[in-house]
This record gives structure tokens, C-alpha cells and sequence, in this order.
């Protein structure tokens, strides 16, 4: 079947409804996405989103503007950055009164809370710059966005799952979907095609994204020559629940709660002295790990507690009732009473497909455009989150550059022309996906899957080193072997999830083997990049961006400067 719009977003987050919402200004808006709207990843993100309205204290943008830089380590690009931080008053407004039911202070204003790495007076001590809604943030504003994008008659189509964007002659025609319900392929040509299809996560064993973050949309960018940036950097949030790594909202410590080891001392006092258990992500993960290396975690275990008994009843219950219903139901705990065993979880992919700040994707380290393609939220690296992101910035990212990429749409769709994708590209789109479904190899694809992700885990989180990047590459391209001697069984058109596995694990192996060359390439240690090898920042050789092309004989890197307009790199100090 085939369809015709102006405008296709792939991704149903966040980002690409709130895209859509400004797109449809301006023309047809089809929403494409593999699960249903109301599930996408955004809905999980729980402590906030930031912004310096300065409604329980003083702050300014200009302070979360530092923060933001150097919570990156000085890899972000500081022109966007402003843009995010200035904008960032008048997209919570407007998301206020688009309908999202902010939690309030005593006087009525949008209450805010402290979290990682924000502060006042460029680092003297943590600022209440999180506004939130209890710590069901994205969910309330996915709503809210959900909502409005229905108002604006967006077309969405539920349960496609992306097989290819068409990318012919340097120009994006639209996409080429599975129908996952009945097995059909569909054709969406498209003047202006935008992915906000979110993370990647689930190259990791330990991870707090959703089974759905596989990054197949980065992964079919790259083989379709567009260059995927900083992939080295990943982001690991600290305070998994043990052993699943289900995440525990970073504004649990915002509140008041902090993190114990096996001796029962507040360790991040040695590591941050000014904000302690507020420091950045990377920070604090890095602490966790090298407690419990130095036989310090909780009886000489691998996990520390984030103890929450110091936060008062009625606040949990106010503003924490999620991550306290998990710690009930998945931990058997309850958080008001115990402490609660936490370990670092994959939680944020920093790279991803290299944008400006109006969603438009880079073809190259030069500038170049890739025309009618755009992209925006967690798949993108504009780079306004550098080598780590702060808390509740991922939520402004996705609002601020998806709004700014649908009026950038909006522009673009004023001169652009619909080129329909050639038969010839769906056809060999229709042939690859019978191939997959017909593979009668030995393997399977959870078992790879699983090796993929316990390799990724050992030798490429949160601390990383040469030897171990090394094997990495060797073992990944060896599972890419393994994987094309799958067997799939399930012969029926309807609902095929293990062609949909087969699918999806192609892109885990391409986008681990981007992120581990990437790794290995770069010998310093920045943000969540952390070599031992290497163990401090090199400015004067790598303060630059990554960008890693597909190419015949593998992946190749290429290299690009940081936008520094303000903030020089200096040391830093917490
Ligand atoms: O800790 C959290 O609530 C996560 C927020 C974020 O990743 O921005």
C-alpha cells in the first residue's frame, strides 16, 4: 500500500509529536511508530524537565547554560546550547498550557526540585531548577502532546515497524514500513521526513530503556551513508534498581535521599564536596563503581543503597509514588523504611545522527545537508549534552529541537517537491524482509542478542580500556557472522515478533560496533567516556566531535570541532 504526505515522523515520543504538532501547521503529518503513541520511552522518564523559571529560588538561564556545558565536559556545542537554555522558560510555559499537570508549589507556581549537576552562581551549590509532575514527568507531558496532536488532525499509524528510509540521490523520499498486525509492506513518500525514533539502550544487558529502544532508525541512517556522532558516548544513570535496572528517579536524591556503602558512609562527600550526591551522572556512576571495585559496596557486593529514610513520608508519596510503587513491587521494599540496592543502568545514548539546531541532518564533518531529512530528541546529537548529559535535560532537548525541527519542516515544505520512493527500492526492501523471514539457520536471535549485550555491559560501560574495546570489536563482528545463520520459525505474516527480533538485532550489532570503535578510537577520558588507560581529558587533542561513517572496509572516523562561544573547558570540580 502506498501513502502520500507532506510531512513523516517516525517516533511518536516527545520529540516527534511535539514536531508533528508544529508540522501539521503547515501540511499533511503522518506519525509513524512500532508500538502504540502512549508507550513510547518518553512516558518513562520521571524527574523533570529543566528550566531556570526561578519559582522557588533565584537561577538563570545563563547558570543552566554553564551547567549544561560543563556537565558535558565542554564537548557540547555551546550555540545550542543557549538555544535549549533560553528556550527552555517558554517551553515549559507553553507545555503548562498545553494542559501538562505540573506538580505546584504552596502558591500555585510549577514546583521545582533539585537535580544532578544543576546550580546557582555557576556551581556554589545545587539549584531548584527541575519542574516536574510528581515522578511521572514524561508521561504527563506525552499526554498533554498526545492530545494536541490529535487536535491538529495528525494521522497516526500504530505498529509500523521501520524497514528502510529512502535516501536516493542525497535526498530523503519517505519510508518504508511493516504493518506489524498484518504483515503488509507500506510505502510513505514524504517531502520532509524527520526521525525522533529515541534511544538505543538496549545494546546494554543492565538498562533502564525499553525493550522498543533499539535504535533501528540510526542503524539504517548509517548503512544509508548518513555519519552517526559521539557514539562513544553513553550514558550510564546511577541509581538502577539492582539487578534490573529499572530506573530510580535522580530527583529521589533531589528530595533529600543520598547513597550509602558497605560502611555506611556518604561517599559522594569524597568525590563532590560542594553538591555531593547531586553530582552529574557520570560522576556519581564512576563513584558507585570504584566503591564497589574497593570492596565498599553493600557487604562487599556489587550494589550500594540509595537510601531514602532521610526524605519525609508524605513527600514520597507526593512527589515519588512511582519509583516507591516499583521498590514495592519489584524489590519487595518499601523505601520510607529500607534502603534500597541500586547499581548504575544504561539510561542515554548522547550521539546519534548529527543535526543543527533546527533538526536538519549533517551529511559530513563539513556542514552538509542531507536534504528533506531531519531529526530530533534522543536519536539526534545537536550536541547540546557534550560526553554527559544533565537530569531533566533530555526532556527540554526533546521539546525545544522537536518543536524547532517541525517550523524548520514548516519552512522547508514551502519550495520542496515530493520525489516518490522508486519501485525498484521497495522492491529490494520487500526482498530483503522475505529473506529474513525465510532464514532456516541454527542460531537464534535472543541468544546473540543476550551475548551482545552481557559483551557490551563487561567491556564498554562505564569504565572502558583498550584491551577490552579491542576484543569488543573482534567479538561483535563475530555475532554479525553468527547472525546471518539465524532460523526463524514462525512462518505467519501477523504480528511476527521474531522477524521483528531478527530485524532489530542487526541494528544492535551495527550500533554497538559504531559505539565500540568510536570507544576505542578515542584515547582520553570525557564525560561518560572514561578509559583507564586514559584516565584524564586531553583538550589539546581531543576536544572534538566524533562522527563515524559506513564505508567497505568498516566504520571510519572522521572528526569536527565543538562550538565554544562562552564557556572555555576548565577542570571539573563539584
Ligand atoms: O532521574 C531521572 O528522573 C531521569 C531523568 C532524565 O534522564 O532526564
Amino acid at each position: 500500500m502506498t501513502h502520500n504526505f507532506d510531512t513523516v515522523i517516525i517516533g511518536s515520543g516527545l520529540a516527534g509529536l511535539r514536531a508533528a504538532i508544529e508540522a501539521a501547521k503547515h501540511g499533511t503529518v503522518a506519525v509513524l511508530t512500532k508500538l502504540y503513541p502512549t508507550r513510547s520511552h518518553s512516558t518513562a522518564a520521571q524527574g523533570g524537565i529543566a528550566a531556570a523559571l526561578g519559582n522557588e529560588e533565584p537561577d538563570s538561564p545563563e547558570w543552566h547554560f554553564y551547567d549544561t556545558t560543563k556537565g558535558g565536559d565542554f564537548l557540547g556545542d555551546q550555540d545550542a546550547i543557549a538555544v535549549m537554555c533560553e528556550d527552555a522558560i517558554r517551553t515549559v510555559i507553553e507545555l503548562e498550557h498545553m494542559g501538562v499537570p505540573f506538580s505546584r508549589t504552596a502558591e500555585g507556581k510549577i514546583a521545582q526540585r533539585r537535580f544532578g549537576g544543576h546550580t546557582r552562581d555557576f556551581g556554589a551549590a545545587a539549584v531548584r531548577r527541575a519542574c516536574y509532575s510528581a515522578d511521572r514527568t514524561g508521561h504527563a507531558i506525552l499526554f498533554a502532546l498526545f492530545e494536541q496532536s490529535g487536535l491538529q488532525g495528525v494521522k497516526f499509524f500504530d505498529e509500523f515497524h521501520v524497514l528502510d528510509i529512502a535516501t536516493e540521490d542525497g535526498k530523503c523520499r519517505g519510508v518504508i514500513a511493516l504493518e506489524i498486525k498484518t504483515g503488509e509492506v507500506h510505502v510513505f513518500n514524504a517531502k520532509a521526513t524527520l526521525v525522533a525514533s529515541g534511544g538505543y539502550g538496549r545494546v546494554y544487558k543492565t538498562t533502564s530503556n525499553a525493550i522498543a529502544s533499539t535504535g533501528d532508525c540510526l542503524s539504517i541512517l548509517f548503512r544509508n551513508g548518513v555519519p552517526l556522532q559521539d557514539m562513544e558516548f553513553f550514558q550510564f544513570h546511577p541509581t538502577g534498581l539492582y539487578g534490573l535496572g529499572i530506573l530510580v528517579t535522580e530527583g529521589a536524591r533531589g528530595e533529600g535521599g543520598i547513597l550509602i556503602n558497605g560502611k555506611g558512609e556518604r561517599f559522594m562527600e569524597r568525590y563532590a564536596p560542594t553538591i555531593k550526591d547531586l553530582a552529574p551522572r557520570d560522576m556519581v556512576s564512576r563513584a558507585i563503581m570504584t566503591e564497589i571495585r574497593e570492596g565498599r559496596g553493600i557487604e562487599g557486593r556489587d550494589f550500594v543503597y540509595l537510601d531514602l529514610r532521610p526524605v519525609k513520608k508524605e513527600i514520597l508519596e507526593e512527589r515519588l509514588p512511582e519509583i516507591t510503587t516499583f521498590c514495592r513491587i519489584y524489590m519487595g521494599l518499601d523505601p520510607a523504611e529500607s534502603p534500597i540496592p541500586v547499581l548504575p543502568t544504561a539510561h542515554y545514548a548522547m550521539g546519534g545522527i548529527p543535526t543543527d539546531s533546527d533538526g536538519r541532518v549533517f551529511r559530513d564533518e563539513h556542514g552538509a545537508i542531507f536534504e528533506g531529512l531531519f531529526a530530533a530528541g534522543e536519536c539526534a546529537c545537536v550536541s547540546v549534552h557534550g560526553a554527559n548529559r544533565l537530569g531533566c535535560n533530555s526532556l527540554l532537548d526533546t521539546v525545544v529541537f522537536g518543536r524547532r525541527a517541525g517550523m524548520e519542516i514548516g519552512r522547508f515544505l514551502k519550495t520542496a517537491e515530493r520525489k516518490d520512493i522508486g519501485r525498484d527500492l521497495a522492491g529490494r526492501t520487500e526482498a530483503a524482509l522475505k529473506a529474513v523471514c525465510e532464514k532456516k539457520g541454527r542460531e537464534k536471535a535472543a541468544v546473540i542478542r543476550n551475548e551482545l549485550q552481557k559483551k557490551m555491559m563487561d567491556e564498554c560501560s562505564v569504565f572502558r580500556h583498550k584491551e577490552d574495546l579491542e576484543k569488543l570489536v573482534e567479538q561483535i563482528r563475530a555475532l554479525e557472522g553468527r547472525s546471518a545463520e539465524i532460523r526463524i520459525k514462525d512462518s505467519g505474516k501477523r504480528f511476527n515478533t521474531e522477524v521483528l527480533e531478527a530485524i532489530e538485532l542487526t541494528h544492535l550489532l551495527t550500533l554497538s560496533e559504531v559505539i565500540s570503535v568510536s570507544a576505542l578510537q578515542r584515547e582520553e577520558s570525557r564525560g561518560a567516556h572514561s578509559r583507564e588507560d586514559f584516565p584524564k581529558r586531553d583538550d589539546a587533542n581531543w576536544l572534538k566531535h566524533t562522527l563515524a561513517f559506513k564505508t567497505d572496509k568498516g566504520v571510519a572516523l572522521r572528526y569536527k570541532p565543538v562550538s565554544i562561544t562562552k564557556f572555555q573547558p576548565e577542570e571539573r570540580k563539584y
